[in-house]
């Protein structure tokens, strides 16, 4: 099967000369919930903004269901790739929150009562109907950040970029916000965050994506979380759970849990096998 997106040797140099990208290449499939990590200035913003035309490769090429993504086809592009800026000042300019949803459906040409439906179902998604007159710029950030996504929700795209989904959300925001993505999943949606949080990317990613100083590190599962060289290689922090069985010695096993899932099932097989045990013991004497 061919790859929904393609990289091929991008590259991507900045005016003032700063080199953001040197040669990246990788394939994302359908269907993935991919995880983009690195530290800050690592070029993961600008790496997505080259997937759905708002940059262009320099050298190089980036690739959409086949297609390589050229001025020409701009257009195209950002109907079948929804991108969640990183700041929501960038993306909620209309007079209310409605307009703003209703922005891109329009811009697509759907009817009128398209249009309201889609607008209602991506505002009640996520949790923002009840503030639909409001003025996006009285809105709070977090506020801002929902409008913005409920907006990309509403022009139905195939691919669902967020940088930084979850930056700016309360507790009950961001739990609603992959809720939504994990129905956009079911769909056969494919999805691709830039984040800086591990325990999520942990829990939730199906493909790892580790970015540094423009070039790829590494692009895998989530095993990758765990794996010591890498961590360090790309600035990030073990996974909380990770980060319990370094530290008790009792716990010490290799390959790392990740997940809270597995790391209840290692110490869950460590009582079991202790008890088994302790039961061979009393057996003997
Ligand atoms: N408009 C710009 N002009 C010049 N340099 C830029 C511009 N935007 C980004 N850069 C530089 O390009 C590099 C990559 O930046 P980018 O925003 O892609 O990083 P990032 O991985 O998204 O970082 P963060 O985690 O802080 O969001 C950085 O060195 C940054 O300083
Ligand atoms: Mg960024």
């Amino acid at each position: 099967m061919a790859a929904l997106i393609e990289l091929e040797d991008l590259h991507f140099r900045y005016h003032d000369g700063t080199p953001a990208l040197q040669g990246i290449s990788l394939k994302i499939n359908q269907g993935e919930k991919t995880a983009l990590l690195g530290p800050n200035g690592a070029g993961k913003s600008t790496l997505l903004l080259h997937l759905n035309g708002i940059y262009h490769a320099q050298q190089g090429a980036v690739r959409v269901a086949g297609e390589k993504i050229t001025r020409a086809n701009e257009n195209w592009v950002r109907g079948k790739v929804g991108f969640v800026f990183q700041d929501p000042d960038d993306q909620v300019f209309s007079p209310t929150v409605w307009d703003d949803v209703a922005f891109g459906p329009l811009n697509q040409g759907l009817e009128r009562t398209t249009i309201e439906a889609r607008v209602r179902e991506a505002l009640q998604a996520v949790g923002m109907w009840e503030l639909r007159a409001k003025a996006p710029h009285h809105l709070s950030y977090g506020q801002k950040k929902r409008a913005a996504i409920a907006g990309i929700l509403a022009m139905h795209p195939e691919i669902v970029i967020l940088d930084e989904p979850t930056a700016f959300l309360d507790p009950a925001g961001q739990k609603a916000l992959f809720e939504i993505l994990e129905i956009l999943h079911a769909k056969g949606k494919t999805i691709i965050i830039a984040t800086h949080d591990v325990d999520l990317a942990a829990e939730w990613a199906t493909s790892i994506i580790l970015l540094k100083d423009g070039k790829l590190l590494a692009h895998g599962d989530t095993g990758l979380l765990v794996r010591d060289s890498l961590v360090r290689a790309a600035g990030l922090k073990f996974p909380v759970v990770s980060q319990v069985f370094q530290q008790v010695p009792a716990l010490v096993v290799r390959p790392l849990p990740k997940t809270v899932a597995e790391g209840a099932h290692l110490i869950m097989q460590l009582i079991n096998q202790k008890e088994e045990k302790a039961r061979g013991i009393n057996i003997i004497s």
